[in-house]
């Protein structure tokens, strides 16, 4: 371990960061894999979650499921209120105006596609493009994608560096006036990198365009403030912030949700609904949930933000920067092992390929020591071939992880590598 890791890991050891204590919150990391424990480090595809919030379930369904926003009886009140208590706290988190603006989904991916569906298709057309970057992640791609072949605007793409960094040079040179929309992630999902989005907004907004983040591999490891950013759309999910999956989560500038065209149709997003004078729409943000919604997960998801800001976010991700400093120092000495992705501004991502070793031939035998982490293409195709491999491995740090697993996992590596080559 260098000393520098060392000193950091010993700092966080003395501050209130105390990630033996915060692993007791979960349940799952008891559990063994092929009688080895397990070290889960898949956390970019999903994280695991604290019994604070599995118990939201429990206390839901045992003590006030009803339908929201309908009846009047109290169980209906309560669900109500505890699933609008989630909007306040959501609106907090990303420090929103106002929670009107924050938007329940299924995921980030849903709520790319509600301003694809919506915005999109009320503005976009021939002549007009849409930026997106190589880092996308197939949520960010395919909507504009099957848009644009109905609409027939063009997409164009900004490309990366060596390290996976945007190239900004290339990012200020595509924007013109005929840009309506930037389309980025704030954090790569694939290889890791940080986006500088605020400074990708005000060129935006410079051309008169508007800017979508995609903050789902952004929230669970670095405070998010949508204001700050002047984002336009922001979106993210609930089960990578500790949370439940089935839900996610749309901010939008007000301005622009107001005059948003409702997506789905159905109960919940109408004010009136006539055969002979026609329907009429509620206001945001019930004018974009329409049905009955993910009612207990977006409670639990309520309890998962507030189960990140009593532990810190940013000292999670600091944390987590430890955990991958370590692990990127130790893996360098592999032979043959190549990181893709080392942009200086990195969340706990650490995607890498091994000469003569199939990543999934990896995935799998590194599975029987009990190490949990992706292979694949990490729904991210077009980057991955630009850097000329079909998939990688992939480890990717959360809140619970320790310089131990890191140790386990670069062992398991080891030997894993030893045995498939
Ligand atoms: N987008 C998730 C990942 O990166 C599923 O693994």
């Amino acid at each position: 371990m260098s000393s520098t890791v060392l000193e950091k890991a010993n700092a966080f050891a003395q501050a209130p960061y105390d990630v033996l204590a915060l692993r007791q919150d979960f349940p799952i990391l008891d559990r063994k894999v092929h009688g080895k424990p397990l070290v889960y480090l898949d956390n970019a595809a999903t994280s695991q979650t604290p019994r604070q919030v599995i118990d939201v379930f429990s206390d839901y369904y045992s003590r006030c499921n009803a339908n929201i926003h309908r009846g009047l009886h109290t169980l209906a009140d309560e669900a109500t209120a505890a699933f609008e208590g989630t909007r306040h706290k959501v609106r907090a988190f990303l420090n929103a105006e106002d929670a009107r603006q924050i938007i329940f989904t299924r995921g980030t991916t849903e709520a790319i596609n509600l301003v694809a569906q919506t915005w999109g298709r009320t503005h976009l057309g021939a002549g007009d493009e849409v930026l997106i970057s190589l880092l996308e992640h197939h949520s960010n791609i395919v909507p504009w994608q099957l848009l644009a072949a109905e609409r027939g605007f063009t997409i164009k793409v900004i490309p990366v560096d060596d390290s996976g960094a945007l190239d900004m040079q290339a990012y200020r040179e595509l924007l013109n006036e005929r840009t309506r929309l930037v389309a980025v992630n704030h954090v790569s999902n694939a290889l890791g990198t940080i986006n500088p989005v605020k400074e990708m907004a005000a060129l935006a907004h410079q051309q008169g365009a508007l800017i979508l983040v995609d903050g789902a591999q952004a929230t669970p490891h670095q405070a998010v403030d949508v204001q700050a950013i002047d984002a336009d759309f922001y979106a993210f999910s609930g089960h990578k912030v500790y949370g439940p999956t089935g839900v996610g989560v749309l901010y939008g500038k007000k301005a622009l949700l107001e005059a948003m065209p409702p997506w789905q149709g159905g109960g919940e997003m109408i004010k009136t609904v006539s055969f002979d004078a026609g329907t009429t729409f509620a206001g945001i943000p019930h004018k974009f949930e329409a049905g009955t919604p993910a009612i207990a997960e977006v409670i639990a998801l309520g309890r998962a933000l507030e189960w990140l800001e009593e532990v810190g976010v940013g000292a999670i991700g600091q944390w987590e920067h430890v955990l991958l400093e370590h692990a990127t120092h130790a893996v360098s000495s592999i032979d043959g092992l190549r990181i893709l992705g080392t942009a200086p501004d990195k969340a706990g991502v650490l995607s890498f390929v091994v000469d003569g070793a199939h990543s999934q031939d990896i995935g799998l035998l590194i599975d029987q020591l009990g190490v949990a982490i992706r292979t694949g293409h990490h729904c991210a195709q077009p980057l991955l071939h630009h850097f000329g491999v079909d998939a990688t491995c992939r480890a990717s740090f959360a809140a619970y992880n320790t310089l131990d697993e890191v140790d386990t996992f670069v062992d398991a590596l080891n030997r894993v590598i030893g045995m498939v080559r």
